[in-house]
């Protein structure tokens, strides 16, 4: 889509539809309104004064303009109260507007932003947000459908009207910016959307090498060979029992520089986790398609920042493989030698992904990272534990994990900690190995995360556990159901706010 950024009275302007926001129970119109609103005959405040729109979060009318104005409708929409607003309602009101007008036929639908700056909210957020509530609410996942001509609804130009020339561009500049994450986020939320049989590890790393293509990006992948030479039992046992070849995908932005501090991402990228040998039951398996939302996650993030072109030198690691049942699969009960030299008793296969990161974890190593942050659909416990609002981090570094936990706050994919105490890592512990990969009933997120806190040992590293976020089931303001493509967002921010990790804080407790 095609963002344009002006700063003309837009009651001048011809568009099929200007998108206003009020904020609930205004006492009388917002003065930047007043000239519009006089123009079209007083059509906003007449609405106000009738209570025919209150401005409650996400409240929406559409108003024809009869010619009064250039503008053919005026839209609505609902902030909630002004004392209450947030970046996210800001989000939402925006996705609440956007999907209104979708399919509607509109060639040229615009938005006023009359303000860009309240008490402790910057132009730039206030601009990032309405992008991205409008960007991401249009997100519609049709790959797969036969559509009709008239069924294509996608909005291809849009025009944001602002009244202040000053900002004009910087506004332009976080338009930009917020587009091409964005796209990044729709890249992910596509690649986990999509069928198993089409994702596949070897598809993953086709799109890596794609992605390799940009200035600044190189891209490796390890085939089953390499792997073998190398000693990385994770993923290979994994793979055993799969008739598609795992592939361990190496991406890479930047290089090393003296100031520049090395930050690794790695997603688990199990193409279709069917529980493997222990298998799962059939309903919702489904879903399982999409055991490689972490590593979507980390293709997207390298997406945007190939393009954003912060100063970090990024390593991505994405070890991909399915998970099935066969003849040579895994076995419940077989012990396992992963890429560290440690061995695992396998009790149950269905807790594969700890197996495959583990390896990618040992390959970090080899870097000497600052930091170190993986995303997995881990555990179905995480999604018992925190619900699909919050995705589970731990870690071992607390200034590392204030950095996610704030990172998560201003792009609204929150993350909430917990707890990595010794009584948890007891449960792992095996007879007959070094470690074992489930811990019994209880605490399942938290032992399936003591297990990779095994492998990473000293270094800086966070985990999250997104199997509760990775996928929203009814429709929210801006996410469609289906994929929701967190991490994007995320990672995106935390490396854009990154600053130098200092020494002190890379010593951990673990
Ligand atoms: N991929 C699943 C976890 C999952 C469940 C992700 C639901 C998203 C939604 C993972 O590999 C798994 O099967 N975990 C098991 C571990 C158990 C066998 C110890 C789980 O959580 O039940
Ligand atoms: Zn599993
Ligand atoms: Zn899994």
């Amino acid at each position: 889509m095609k963002i344009a950024v002006k700063s003309d009275a837009v009651e001048k302007e011809s568009t099929d539809v200007i998108i206003i926001s009020l904020f609930e129970n205004m006492k009388s119109i917002p003065s930047e309104l007043n000239s519009l609103n006089k123009a079209s005959g007083g059509t906003i405040s007449n609405l106000m004064k009738n209570k025919d729109f209150t401005g409650r979060l996400n409240e929406i009318i559409m108003i024809p303009t009869y010619k009064k104005i250039m503008p053919k409708r005026i839209l609505l929409v609902g902030l909630g109260k002004s004392t209450e607003l947030t970046l996210d309602k800001i989000r939402q009101a925006a996705g609440t507007a956007a999907r209104t007008i979708q399919g509607k036929k509109f060639k040229s639908p615009s938005m006023l932003l009359y303000k860009t700056e309240y008490k402790d909210i910057s132009t730039e957020d206030v601009t990032r947000s309405v992008v991205e509530g409008v960007l991401l609410s249009l997100y519609n996942f049709t790959m797969y459908k036969t559509l009709k001509k008239e069924e294509k609804t996608d909005i291809n130009n849009f025009t944001l009207f602002i009244q202040r020339k000053d900002i004009l561009d910087k506004v332009k500049s976080v338009v930009r910016n917020t587009q091409i994450v964005a796209e990044a986020v729709s890249f992910t939320r596509d690649l986990v959307n999509m069928s198993g049989s089409d994702a596949t590890p070897t598809f993953l790393a086709n799109k890596a090498k794609g992605i390799a293509k940009t200035k600044g990006v190189k891209c490796r992948i390890l085939s089953i060979t390499d792997m073998k030479k190398l000693g990385m039992g994770g993923i290979l046992n994994v793979s055993r029992g799969s008739a598609q070849p795992p592939k361990f995908i190496i991406i890479e932005y930047n290089t090393k520089k003296k100031n520049n501090d090395t930050i690794i991402i790695i997603g688990k990228g199990i193409t279709f986790d069917s529980g493997g040998i222990s298998l799962k039951p059939g309903k919702e398996m489904d879903l399982m398609k999409a055991d490689m939302a972490g590593a979507a996650a980390v293709l997207g993030t390298f997406k945007a920042i190939s393009n954003l072109k912060p100063s970090i030198h990024l390593v991505g690691l994405v070890p991909c493989t399915e998970n099935m049942p066969s003849g040579t699969a895994l076995k419940p009960g077989d012990i396992i030698k992963c890429l560290s030299g440690k061995t695992v008793e396998v009790v149950n296969t269905d807790a594969e992904g700890r197996l495959i990161l583990a390896d990618a974890l040992s390959y970090a190593k080899r870097y000497k990272p600052d930091a170190v942050i993986d995303l997995a659909t881990l555990t179905g416990t995480c999604v018992v534990a925190l619900g699909t609002f919050a995705s589970g981090m731990f870690g071992n570094n607390d200034g590392l994990k204030d950095r996610v936990q704030r990172a998560g706050e201003k792009c609204h994919e929150r993350v909430w900690e917990l707890p990595l105490w010794d009584e948890y890592y007891d449960l792992i512990k095996s007879n007959i190995a070094d470690i074992k990969n489930v811990g019994g009933r209880y605490g399942g997120a938290i032992t399936a995360a003591c297990f990779l806190a095994k492998f990473i040992e000293t270094i800086p590293w966070v985990h999250l556990d997104i199997a509760g976020t990775f996928l929203v089931e009814k429709d929210t303001p801006y996410i469609r159901r289906g994929a929701t493509g967190v991490g994007v967002r995320l990672l995106t921010q935390l490396i854009q706010d990154w600053k130098k990790m200092p020494d002190a804080s890379k010593k951990n407790k673990k």
